[in-house]
C-alpha cells in the first residue's frame, strides 16, 4: 500500500514526497506515451529498465561533477532525488538528423549534422512544447542568461559524456533531451539537472546493425522495446534483475 503524498504525476514517472524536507522519491511507470499522449500503452519492465539506466547515468554524471538531482535508487522502480525547480525548458542536443529535425528541415534521418545542435522547448503539453528560441527563454523569464549559459554547459558536458561513454558499447547517440532544476542550498541557488537519462529520452542506435534501441521502437511500431531497453542496460554492464 502505497502511503506516501503525490507531489506530481507525469507521463511515464511519478514523484513522491522524500524522507526527508528537500528530497523527493522518483517512480518510475510503465507507461510509455507517444504524440503528446495521444498514443499510449503499458510496456512491462520498462520502468525498472529506466530507473536502472538512469540511475547508472547519473551516478557517473555525479562522479565526473556534473551537478544533478540523483541521490540514490532505493528499489527496483524508484529513486531518492534531491527536490529542485523545474525549469520549464526541454533541451534537446542533437548529433545525428532524425524525428522532428528531418520533418522540419527536410533532412535524411541518419545524415551527420555538421556540430552538435542545441534547441529548446518550453514544456507546455495544451501546446504541445513549441520550440522557443533562447530569446524567448530571457524575455519571458523562464530562465535567466546566466541559467541559459549554465543549462548550455551543462548540455554539452552531458552530450560528450554520453557520446563516449555509448560509443564504447557499440551505440550511437544521435540525440537526447534533458530538463534541468533550480536546486537551493542555503543562499546558493545552482543549475543541476534533473528528470531522467533513459533509452525514453534518448535515440541509440546500434552501430553496427543500425537497430533502434530507443522509444522509436514504440513510436513507430517497431515492437521489441523491451528488449531493446534490456540490451542497452546490458551493454553498459548493468544487472537487471526481475521487477
Ligand atoms: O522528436 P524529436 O526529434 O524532437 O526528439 C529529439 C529527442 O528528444 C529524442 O531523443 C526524443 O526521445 C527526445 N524527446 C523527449 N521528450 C519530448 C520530446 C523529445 O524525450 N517531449
Amino acid at each position: 500500500m502505497n502511503r506516501r503524498r503525490k507531489i506530481y504525476e507525469g507521463k511515464a514517472k511519478v514523484l513522491y514526497e522524500g524522507p526527508e524536507p528537500g528530497t523527493l522519491i522518483q517512480h518510475f511507470k510503465d507507461d510509455a506515451t507517444a504524440g503528446n499522449g495521444a498514443k499510449h500503452e503499458i510496456i512491462d519492465g520498462k520502468g525498472v529498465l529506466n530507473n536502472r539506466i538512469s540511475e547508472f547515468i547519473f551516478t557517473r554524471l555525479n562522479t565526473l561533477g556534473i551537478p544533478t538531482h540523483f541521490v540514490r535508487r532505493i528499489n527496483m522502480r524508484e529513486q531518492l532525488i534531491r527536490e529542485v525547480e523545474i525549469i520549464p525548458i526541454e533541451v534537446v542536443v542533437r548529433n545525428v538528423a532524425a524525428g522532428s529535425l528531418c520533418k522540419r528541415l527536410g533532412l535524411e534521418s541518419g545524415t551527420q549534422l555538421p556540430r552538435s545542435i542545441i534547441e529548446f522547448y518550453y514544456k507546455d503539453d495544451a501546446l504541445n512544447d513549441p520550440m522557443v528560441s533562447e530569446e524567448h527563454i530571457t524575455a519571458f523569464g523562464w530562465a535567466t542568461p546566466q541559467e541559459l549559459d549554465d543549462i548550455m554547459a551543462l548540455a554539452v558536458r552531458v552530450n560528450d559524456f554520453l557520446t563516449g561513454l555509448f560509443m564504447g558499447v557499440g551505440i550511437q547517440l544521435v540525440d537526447f533531451k534533458i530538463e534541468c532544476g533550480r536546486l537551493f542550498e542555503g543562499d546558493m541557488m545552482r543549475i543541476v539537472l534533473a528528470d531522467e537519462l533513459s533509452p525514453d529520452n534518448c535515440r541509440l542506435w546500434d552501430i553496427k546493425t543500425r537497430n533502434k534501441l530507443d522509444k522509436d521502437r514504440f513510436r513507430e511500431d517497431l515492437g521489441g522495446l523491451v528488449d531493446a531497453y534490456r540490451e542497452v542496460a546490458q551493454r553498459l554492464g548493468i544487472l537487471v534483475e526481475a521487477d
